[in-house]
């Protein structure tokens, strides 16, 4: 395994991380993600993502993470998401910033969490206090770092100034979506935004919930027991799942296999071609896939290929699933 730094923290985080939505404590039975977390992380990956908002995940994770050195894993969750129908039971204000950690501290069964992140901006909360609650919960020792999810360059620049300006730790990170498909983050100034001010990405869905292994082909059946087969769980990848779309990933495949990769492979290590993103947060429904998408650290991309990668995605456009 390959280790990244986090933007300029010192933390590292290994290249290829395993995340846990729609999977762990949800679809996936709680022996196979516990064999899954277990295969992540003896073939080296040290970075787990989850969130208060993915069902039981959290409790899963941290009970798969026991078994090993709290000091040889990176736990990251997140808040911002309803966990209840009350007013102050969302968002980014101080009071619910407090309330979560101490929640998902005890759903993890752990004394810290290593990277904290804001699921989402919170228009209705000043970041000054946002910010400034998890800089105390850094001073507490209840969180290492903190970081954001999905948001955007103008909001990042905004709170790297505030931050600043009031001598507060900086966000280290930013977790945008980030594959083939999904690419808002290179024009809407989101990479460049995020290295100027020093936070790296870990990136998500990097295999578009699964198209970018090849496994949904045009014309035909969507394959049992995957995430589309599933009601409780297809309602975002229904929207990748277009003829243009499955067209594109077999000729991606195609390229794939010249390179004497699989999809999944070339796929992960296109989204790892970015220097400053730190990882690529896979999900998996079993540990099979964490087996050979893990082999992508290997895979060398060329400008050729990479040319040849555009020409093929020129085929596909308009794209927005989670936003
Ligand atoms: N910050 C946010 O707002 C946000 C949003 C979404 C996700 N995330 C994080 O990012 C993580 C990854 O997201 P994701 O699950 O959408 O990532 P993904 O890696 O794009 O898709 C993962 C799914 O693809 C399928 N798959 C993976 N490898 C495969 C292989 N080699 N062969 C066949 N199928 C394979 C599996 O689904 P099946 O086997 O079930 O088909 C797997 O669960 C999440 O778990 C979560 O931690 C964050």
């Amino acid at each position: 395994m390959n280790y990244r730094r986090l933007g300029k923290s010192g933390l590292k985080v290994s290249e290829i991380g395993l995340g846990s939505w729609l999977t762990y404590g949800s679809a996936t039975a709680e022996e196979t993600a516990q064999a899954c977390i277990r295969k992540a992380y003896e073939l080296g990956i040290n970075f787990f993502d989850t969130s208060n908002s993915y069902g039981g995940a959290e409790q899963v994770m941290g009970s798969a993470l026991k078994a090993y050195p709290r000091s040889s894993y990176v736990i990251a969750t997140k808040l911002f998401f309803p966990q209840g129908d009350g007013p102050n039971e969302r968002g980014l204000s101080r009071k619910h910033i407090m309330e979560q950690c101490d929640a998902s501290l005890k759903r993890l069964g752990t004394d810290y969490i290593d990277l904290y992140q804001c699921h989402r901006f919170d228009n209705d909360t000043p970041v000054e206090e946002t910010l400034r609650a998890l800089d105390d919960l850094t001073a507490q020792g209840k969180i290492l770092y903190a970081g954001v999810s999905e948001w955007s360059a103008a909001q990042i620049a905004d709170a790297a100034s505030i931050g600043g300006r009031l001598n507060l730790r900086p966000l280290i990170s930013n977790q945008p979506i980030y594959n083939m498909f999904e690419r808002y983050i290179e024009r809407e100034n989101v990479v460049k935004q995020c290295e100027t001010e020093g936070l790296g990405l870990v990136v998500f869905s990097p295999l578009a919930q699964g198209v970018l292994t090849g496994k949904y082909k045009p014309g035909q059946a969507i394959p049992q027991e995957s995430r589309a087969a599933n009601d409780k769980t297809n309602g975002v990848i229904n929207s990748y799942l277009r003829e243009d779309v499955l067209a594109c990933t077999v000729k991606l495949e195609e390229l794939a296999a010249e390179l004497g990769t699989t999809l999944s492979q070339f796929a992960l290590a296109w989204v790892l071609r970015q220097p400053n993103v730190a990882s690529a947060i896979i999900g998996s429904s079993r540990p099979s896939q964490i087996e050979e998408n893990i082999k992508a650290i290997e895979v060398e991309l060329t400008d050729e290929v990479l040319a040849r990668t555009e020409e093929i995605l020129s085929e596909v456009s308009g794209f927005a699933p989670l936003r």
